[in-house]
């Protein structure tokens, strides 16, 4: 039998998200929103690019769960996106709402799948799928260090005319503005980024990818989906595959990076059994006192969520 992976939310994010998957052939992919004819639709429409480009995995488009039963991986992708001006912590009354009614419903129909939780503000919200499921955390975590990253390694590539595929970095912390890319463990083929870039470039780097997600708004008037997309489908592959690829995710922190209780984008180990180990790198005192500042930012968000 196929794997099924299930994406909530046929918007921007998930529908991409749904596509980089059936691209993929190794499962089936269920779309569920709540707007009538929407997941329908692009099913459909997926479904049709199946010849074209080579795929045979069949996309059910649905309001409901019971097309879902059973799924391996659950993507959470339903609510509100971003308009220019909004932080992502703006939205978190609204679909902290949403979050707890789908995953509440989608871990009914499939009690033993890995949820990957996308929705903003993201690390509350994986308080609140993680609440919402009763499932152990290493099956509840969330996508944003991927994305984050590969902004910082688009620029870095721009900025030194070299591969993005040789740039090796890192973004850890929250995802919010006060997001920690750790140039200490950023080189390009092995060389570090401090001996290609001056300082004040670098510095330039990171402030662009501490407000990649608001460039996007800005320019679009909602949030990015595209490399949002491929990030999601990355991690699907990893745990589906049982890869193990070594990958910032969103996972909860038991004391890890000297955090307790909070989700917090980190290096972790992803296979099928989705957070199969917190990778703990050292960092420059610098960026542990970043780190430091943005779990506090992420506390100040979990603090809103209604009991
Ligand atoms: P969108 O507005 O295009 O799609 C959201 C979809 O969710 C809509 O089709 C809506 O009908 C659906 N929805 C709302 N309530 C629902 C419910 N109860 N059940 C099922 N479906 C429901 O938004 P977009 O651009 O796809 O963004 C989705 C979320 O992902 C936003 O919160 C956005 O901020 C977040 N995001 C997170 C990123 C990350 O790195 N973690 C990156 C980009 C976006």
């Amino acid at each position: 039998m196929r794997r099924k992976i299930t994406v909530i939310g046929a918007g921007n994010v998930g529908a991409t998200a749904a596509q980089e998957i059936a691209r993929r052939d190794y499962a089936d992919v269920v779309l569920v929103d709540i707007i009538e004819g929407l997941p329908q639709g692009k099913a459909l429409d997926m479904n049709e690019a199946g010849p074209v480009l080579g795929y045979e995995a069949k996309i059910v488009g649905t309001n409901g769960y019971a097309e879902a039963a059973g799924s391996d991986v659950v993507v959470i992708t339903s609510g509100k996106p971003r308009s220019p001006g909004m932080s992502r912590d703006d939205l978190v009354t609204t679909n902290q709402a949403i979050v707890r009614a789908v995953t509440e419903q989608a871990v009914a129909a499939s009690p033993g799948a890995i949820v990957v939780v996308v929705t903003n503000p993201l690390d509350a919200m994986c308080h609140v799928a993680r609440d919402a499921s009763g499932f152990p955390k290493e099956r509840v975590f969330g996508m944003a260090g991927i994305l984050d990253t590969a902004r910082f390694r688009t620029f870095i590539a721009w900025e030194t005319g070299m591969s993005d595929r040789d740039v090796q970095t890192l973004v850890l912390g929250g995802h919010g503005d006060q997001m920690v890319p750790v140039v200490s463990a950023t080189t390009v083929g092995g060389v570090p980024l401090t001996d290609l870039v001056p300082e004040e470039r670098i510095a330039q780097m990171v402030e662009r990818t501490r407000k990649g997600g608001g460039e996007v708004v800005n320019l679009l008037g909602t949030s990015a989906w595209y490399a949002p997309g491929a990030a999601i489908a990355q991690m699907v592959d990893s745990i589906v595959l049982d890869q193990k690829r070594v990958l910032p995710c969103t996972a909860y922190l038991e004391g890890e990076y000297g955090i307790d209780g909070l989700y917090m984008g980190v290096p972790v180990v992803l296979g099928a059994g989705g957070v199969e180990q917190i990778v703990e790198l050292e960092l420059a005192e610098s960026e542990r006192a970043e780190l430091e500042r943005s779990a506090g930012a992420v506390r100040e968000v979990v603090a809103v969520l209604a009991g």
